[in-house]
């Protein structure tokens, strides 16, 4: 190990002791004299501390903060670029890499990248390139339109390092040293995932402000969870939430899926059933799937296919391969769901997007499906029994300065 990594180790590690107490006074620790920074961007800085995600942790020091990532076993050495360490420090190894903060610019690799965080947080004055316009979400592409993001080619090398940070989600990706990789849909459950704002917020000091949309998200989803409970109290719709794929339907098992359900008040077939899978083109599999199928309520179709347009409850018949419908309550009580109500591609849905950083959206609409009032027009979700379209998102439908941050959608909730 080189002094300079065994230095900086040493400086990682007090920071653990050290942590938050460390900024509320000026003093020095492990030999590391600069002045306290609490806010540097102007609009509040601040400290967030990780409630409820399990993948990331950040600690504080008085010059610098440490993101540890679980997903990429890495540590992100955030410097402050006013700092005496700024100059001295450069780290860019499997295990460690620095940046200097607060960030003017940064680019995205947008393929299933949620630029909405980034939205929520008022950074996209500093989003500078970008490696698809295929993204969900108008204003940056209003914003790609107008010249102000740059497309980049994610294969050249030089285009890709030019901006202090690059952000990636998909972690098998080579990876030069301005690159930053953010999981958020790594976690488990809703909540876990939109608190990887704060990650994102401590690259631009911007601590505050992720911590007040975490905190405003939260509020809400476990208000409306709460809400769901009690109706769900009388009456617990059974949920199926299946895809097709190649002649096969499957039930998810993914976590968050089924935790959505759960909180939203449906309870998930899947605990009843011990068999995932079934081939259409099997009859004995086919039967037992129409059989699980008399016993569902609201069927949510997670399929992925080329064109929102063409896809309409005959096609979802189609695939269950069923000509009478008439013990599935789902069909005669006109709840089968589609998460793509919202567009930009047939890979760019804002359900990869918007709804990652805004759980309380997509509860308010599982909400509104399993115990439908009739008031609510949901985000994310469209309901083909009621041969509900999609909506294409483009760039005139964004109404708001750009350069302000989005705020976050809160729903009534009484
Ligand atoms: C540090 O960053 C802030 C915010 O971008 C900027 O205003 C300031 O000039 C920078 N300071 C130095 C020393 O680079
Ligand atoms: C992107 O960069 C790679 C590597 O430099 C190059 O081979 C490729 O042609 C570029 N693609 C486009 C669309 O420019
Ligand atoms: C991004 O910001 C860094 C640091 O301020 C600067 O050195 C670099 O030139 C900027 N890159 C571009 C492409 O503007
Ligand atoms: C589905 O069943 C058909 C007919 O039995 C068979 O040919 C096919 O391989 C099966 N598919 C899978 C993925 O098992
Ligand atoms: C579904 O779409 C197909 C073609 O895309 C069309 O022929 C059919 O009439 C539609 N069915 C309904 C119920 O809208
Ligand atoms: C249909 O929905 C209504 C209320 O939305 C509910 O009372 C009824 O039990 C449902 N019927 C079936 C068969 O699920
Ligand atoms: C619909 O909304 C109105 C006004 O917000 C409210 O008074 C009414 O109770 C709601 N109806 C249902 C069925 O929730």
């Amino acid at each position: 190990m080189s002094p300079a990594s065994h230095s900086l180790l040493l400086l990682i590690a007090s920071s653990f002791f050290a942590c938050i107490g460390s900024l509320h006074g000026s003093r020095s620790s492990a030999g590391v004299t600069t002045r306290v920074k609490l806010s540097n961007s102007g609009s509040g800085g601040g400290v967030s501390k990780v409630e409820d995600a399990s993948d990331f942790h950040i600690y504080y020091g008085n010059a610098f903060k440490v993101i540890k990532n679980g997903i990429d076993g890495k540590s992100y050495l955030l410097v402050q670029n006013d700092s005496r360490m700024a100059g001295r420090t450069k780290y860019c190894t499997s295990r460690i890499k620095s940046f200097i903060i607060p960030m003017s610019n940064y680019s995205v690799d947008a393929a299933f990248f949620p630029v909405s965080f980034f939205e929520l947080l008022g950074l996209l004055g500093s989003l500078k390139g970008i490696t698809t316009d295929s993204v969900a979400s108008q204003c940056v592409l209003k914003m790609c339109e107008a010249g102000e993001i740059a497309m980049i080619n994610k294969s050249d090398p030089q285009q890709v390092q030019q901006f202090t940070a690059h952000f990636i989600s998909n972690i098998d990706e080579s990876q030069y040293c301005n690159y930053a990789t953010f999981v958020p849909s790594s976690e488990n459950y809703p909540l876990q995932r939109a608190e990887w704002i704060k990650y994102l917020g401590v690259f631009a000091n911007v601590e505050a402000r992720a911590n007040q949309v975490y905190n405003a998200v939260k509020e809400n989803y476990l208000c409306l969870a709460k809400l769901a409970s009690i109706k769900s109290a009388r009456l617990k719709p059974t949920v199926a939430w299946m895809e097709y794929n190649d002649r096969i339907w499957s039930f998810t098992k993914e976590d968050f899926v089924l935790k959505y359900v759960e909180d939203a008040g449906g309870e998930n077939v899947d605990a009843s059933i011990s068999k995932m899978t079934y081939n259409t083109s099997n009859p004995d599999d086919l039967d037992q799937l129409h059989a699980i199928l008399c016993t569902v309520d609201v069927l949510i179709d997670g399929t992925s296919i080329p064109d929102a347009g063409s896809y309409n409850l005959s096609t979802f018949l189609q695939n269950v391969a069923v000509a009478d419908t008439s013990c599935f309550a789902f069909v005669s009580n006109q709840s089968v769901w589609r998460f793509d109500k919202r567009l930009r591609s047939a890979t760019a849905l804002d359900w990869y997007d918007g709804a990652v950083p805004q759980p309380q959206l997509v509860l308010a609409d599982l909400a509104e499906a399993f115990f439908p009032t009739g008031n609510y027009t949901t985000t994310y979700f469209r309901n083909l029994a009621k041969g509900d379209g999609f909506i294409s998102i483009t760039a005139d439908t964004c109404f708001r300065d750009s350069s302000t941050a989005m705020e976050p959608t809160i729903v009534p909730c009484q």
